[in-house]
C-alpha cells in the first residue's frame, strides 16, 4: 500500500506536495523507492504502514512482512521494552529531529543480527491521521572507520609513549655514557700527564746514564793506556827462566786491555752518535783509493784471525764512490770482527765490493755459526745478542752503531743467515755521482 499527500521531510528530503497530482505522485513514488536510505512509515500506534525498497534490503524483510507489525521488531531485543515508551513520548510531541541524540543506535535485521544506524524522524498528517516516517542510514562502514581511527589513535598514543620512554631511556644512556666518557677523558688526561712526567724522568735518567757511561769510558781510557804501556815495558824487562810464563800472562793482560778498550770505544761512539756529535764527512774516492782503504782495514783486522782463518777480497765493477772514510772503516771493522768472532778456525771470510755508478755495495760473508730466524728482527737493536752468541765475548753494540753510521750516509744494511752455515751482511750506499774521476 502506498500513500500520497502532503509530506514534510527533513535531511535531504524536503518535499512539499501542494497538489494532488499524478505526476507528483509518480515522482514521489520514485523518490521513495529509489532513495538510498531506508524509510519506514508508522502510524500513531507504532504499526508499520509502509517501507521503501532500501529499508527492505537493510532489514531483510519484505514490505508485506513488515506491514501491520509494530516498529519495535526492528529494534534489538535488548532495547525493545524501552522503545515503546520513547515512541509514545515522540508521538505526544512529534517534530522532525534526530533520534537518540548522543547515543549509538542499533537496528535489528530479520536474521537477528544488528547494525549501527542513524535515524531521523519526521511526522505528517494525512486525512486527520498522524504518521511518523523514520529515515534510516546504515553507518556500519562509518563506525568501522571511526573504530579504525580510534584504534590507530590508540596505537599512535602507545607508540608515542614508547618513543617517549625510549627517548628518555636514551637520554639517560647518553648522559651515563657522556659521564663515563668524561671520566675516561680525565683519567686519560691524568695518565697522559703521569706518562709525560715518567717519560721526562726516564729521559733525564737516560741522559744521566749515557753521560755517566761517556764520562766513565773516557776516564777509563787513561789508566788503561797506562796499564798497556807498562805491560809493554814489563815485557821488555822480563828475562830469565820464568820469562815464558811471564810472557803468557803479559799477553793475556794485553788481550784483556784491548778488549776493554774496544768496549769503551763502542760506548763512546754510541754516546757521541746519540748526542748528535758525529757527522759524516763525505769524500769522493777513486776505486783504487777505496780498494786501498779496504785492504788496509782488512790487514789491521787480520791480526785477530783465528787459526787458519783467511780473508779474501773480491772486487766487482768500477766507479768512484762518495763516502766518509772513517765511518766506512768502522763499519768494515765491526763486520769483520763479527765474522772472525762468530766463525771457527780455518773459515774463509769474504769481503766483496761492487762498484756501480749509482750504488756502492759492500758484502762481508762468513761460514760461521749463523743466526736463528727469530733473532734476526732484533739484530740491530742496542745491546742485542743472539742465543747462540752468549758464550762469545761482545756487548751487542757493533751492529747498532753500524746502522747509526749508515743513517748518517743515507745507506742501509741487510742480513742473510743460516744457522751453522754462515752469515752475509750487505751494506748499500746509494751514490749521487756516477762519473769516473
Ligand atoms: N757474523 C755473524 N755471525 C753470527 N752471528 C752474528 C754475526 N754478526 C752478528 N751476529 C749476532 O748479532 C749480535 C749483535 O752483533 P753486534 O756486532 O752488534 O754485537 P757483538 O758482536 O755481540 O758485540 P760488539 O760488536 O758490541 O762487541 C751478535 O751478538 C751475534 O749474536
Ligand atoms: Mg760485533
Amino acid at each position: 500500500m502506498y500513500f500520497y499527500g502532503r509530506l514534510r521531510l527533513t535531511l535531504n528530503l524536503h518535499i512539499n506536495m501542494q497538489h494532488e497530482h499524478t505526476d507528483n505522485a509518480n515522482q514521489f513514488e520514485a523518490l521513495f523507492n529509489h532513495a538510498t536510505l531506508g524509510m519506514i512509515v508508522t502510524n500513531r500506534n507504532g504499526i508499520i504502514v509502509n517501507a521503501n525498497s532500501y529499508a527492505e534490503q537493510q532489514f531483510g524483510y519484505t514490505v508485506q512482512e513488515l506491514q501491520g507489525k509494530t516498529v519495535d521488531m526492528l529494534v534489538p531485543y535488548r532495547f525493545q521494552h524501552g522503545h515503546h515508551r520513547q515512541r509514545d513520548v515522540y508521538y505526544q510531541h512529534p517534530a522532525p529531529r534526530r533520534m537518540g541524540e548522543g547515543r549509538d543506535l542499533f537496528a535489528q535485521r530479520k536474521d537477528g543480527t544488528e547494525f549501527p544506524v542513524e535515524i531521523s524522524l519526521s511526522n505528517y498528517e494525512l486525512q486527520g491521521q498522524m504518521f511518523v516516517i523514520a529515515f534510516i542510514i546504515d553507518i556500519t562502514i562509518r563506525k568501522k572507520q571511526e573504530q579504525l581511527v580510534l584504534q590507530q589513535k590508540a596505537e599512535l598514543e602507545k607508540i608515542t609513549l614508547e618513543i617517549k620512554q625510549l627517548n628518555s631511556l636514551l637520554e639517560e644512556k647518553v648522559e651515563a655514557r657522556t659521564n663515563m666518557l668524561r671520566e675516561t677523558m680525565s683519567a686519560l688526561e691524568k695518565s697522559k700527564e703521569e706518562l709525560s712526567e715518567a717519560l721526562e724522568t726516564e729521559k733525564q735518567l737516560g741522559e744521566l746514564k749515557s753521560r755517566f757511561v761517556t764520562m766513565a769510558s773516557h776516564e777509563f781510557r787513561t789508566p788503561l793506556s797506562t796499564i798497556l804501556s807498562s805491560t809493554y815495558l814489563l815485557e821488555k824487562y822480563t828475562q830469565g827462566e820464568e820469562s815464558g810464563k811471564t810472557q803468557k800472562h803479559i799477553g793475556r793482560i794485553k788481550g784483556a786491555v784491548s778488549d776493554m778498550k774496544n768496549i769503551l770505544e763502542d760506548f763512546l761512539s754510541l754516546g757521541r752518535l746519540e748526542e748528535g756529535l758525529v757527522t759524516a764527512t763525505m769524500q769522493v774516492l777513486t776505486p783504487e783509493e777505496l780498494f786501498a782503504e779496504i785492504q788496509n782495514a782488512i790487514h789491521e783486522m787480520e791480526q785477530g784471525l783465528k787459526k787458519d782463518q783467511q780473508v779474501t777480497f773480491v772486487k766487482e765493477g768500477h766507479a768512484s764512490v762518495e763516502i766518509d772514510r772513517h765511518l766506512l772503516k768502522n763499519i768494515l771493522n765491526n763486520l769483520l770482527s763479527n765474522a772472525i768472532k762468530f766463525s771457527g778456525e780455518g773459515a774463509v771470510i769474504e769481503v766483496k765490493t761492487i762498484l756501480q755508478p749509482r750504488l756502492f755495495t759492500l758484502v762481508v760473508k762468513d761460514q760461521g755459526i749463523g743466526i736463528a730466524e727469530d733473532d734476526m728482527e732484533r739484530l740491530f737493536g742496542r745491546f742485542f745478542r743472539a742465543k747462540n752468541a752468549v758464550n762469545i765475548q761482545g756487548t751487542g753494540l757493533g751492529l747498532h752503531i753500524i746502522t747509526k753510521y749508515l743513517e748518517l750516509m743515507h745507506g742501509n744494511i741487510a742480513v742473510e743467515s743460516k744457522l751453522n752455515e754462515g752469515t752475509s751482511f750487505t751494506v748499500h750506499l746509494p751514490q749521487k755521482i756516477n762519473a769516473l774521476p
